[in-house]
């Protein structure tokens, strides 16, 4: 490998180290302890990942994923004769993809993705199945307006943003995403965007703290994580996984929670926590149809069609980017 590029690669590994331990130092400083979803996936917690999406209890993925193979046909109808650019916000996921390419007409595939690892490998994997589809793969931050790129420009768009991801936000950040994406997409441009629905409490809270003990595995990793990379000396075994529903906020919240008292370094600095006390790591808010519907009309969508499965576990909307017209 030429030096220049190794450098290149060493200068984006040790400025994503020293993102991390900033993460990791403010969040664990902070009076509610809370550390940022992105840090969970290196490559193990990328692979403890793929096996929640296929265990028992975690519904979401296939429930999606039944939703997009029964309605395909109807998504293709209204998404009309025209061949539309579909651009994927995060690296294509190998199962809902194609089933989306193949239900419309494409003039081109893009998807965005932070990571250009997985945004490589998930377009060899499209581009060996759809030979003659030009795939244009943008390596970007998508929580802000990216250009698309320019010999595109002639075709509609659609965005793709499955897998409830839309859910791992907080509202305000969701709105702010909604509202870049349209302007990413531009006026006029359709959206398929994934929502995981309110439901029975114990239902919810399985799908995020299986029996098998996968999704407790993919949160403690994060304790590892800072131990083996932060100089960090949490003990594992004073940790454990909890999965709550926060009724108030329709949200399921995963916490890392200390068993009895604890001290520890990450970095040279000292912490503690009290047995009972956690550390928050990720949220997933839930929606109904009408607070789906609410969040896309602040984001600047206006919904166009539901789609759903028969026990109303998941839903996928189509929705159309509003104009700066005046409405009254
Ligand atoms: N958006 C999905 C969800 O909230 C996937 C996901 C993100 C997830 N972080 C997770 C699933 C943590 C389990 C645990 O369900």
């Amino acid at each position: 490998m030429a030096a220049a590029v190794r450098d290149l690669i060493d200068t984006s590994r040790d400025t994503l180290r020293a993102q991390f331990r900033h993460d990791v130092l403010t969040g664990l400083s902070q009076p509610r302890k809370a550390i940022p979803a992105r840090w969970f996936y290196d490559h193990r917690g990328s692979e403890l990942f793929e096996a929640i999406t296929v265990l028992p209890e975690y519904y979401p993925t296939r429930t999606e994923t039944g939703i997009l193979m029964a309605h395909a046909t109807r998504i293709g109808r209204m998404v009309g004769a025209q061949h539309h650019v579909v651009v994927e916000f995060g690296a294509g996921s190998a199962t809902k993809t194609p089933l989306l390419l193949d239900a419309i007409w494409t003039a081109g595939y893009v998807p965005i993705d932070i990571s250009g690892a997985f945004l490589h490998e998930s377009c060899d994997a499209l581009a060996a199945r759809y030979p003659e589809l030009p795939i244009h793969p943008v390596e970007a931050d998508f929580t802000r307006p990216v250009a698309l790129p320019a010999d595109l420009n002639a075709f509609p768009r659609l965005g793709f943003f499955p897998g409830s991801t839309i859910g791992n936000m907080e509202p305000m950040v969701a709105t702010d995403l909604l509202r870049s994406m349209r302007e990413t997409l531009g006026g006029g441009s359709l959206l398929l965007i994934g929502f995981d629905r309110i439901k029975a409490e114990v239902e919810l809270v399985a799908a995020y703290d299986d029996a098998q003990g996968v999704t407790a595995a993919f949160n403690l990793n994060l304790a590892n994580r800072i131990n083996a990379e932060l100089d960090g000396s949490i003990p594992l075994d004073a940790l454990a996984h909890k999965a709550v529903w926060n009724d108030e906020r329709a949200r399921i919240e995963m916490h890392i929670a200390a068993t009895r008292d604890i001290a520890f370094d990450v970095c040279g600095q000292p912490f503690a926590m009290k047995r009972g006390e956690t550390i928050h790591t990720e949220n997933s808010h839930k929606y109904d149809p009408r607070s789906a519907d609410t969040l896309l009309l602040a984001g600047g969508w206006e919904p166009l069609q539901g789609f759903g499965d028969a026990d109303d576990k998941f839903m996928v909307i189509l929705a159309r980017a509003m104009g700066d017209e005046q409405t009254a």
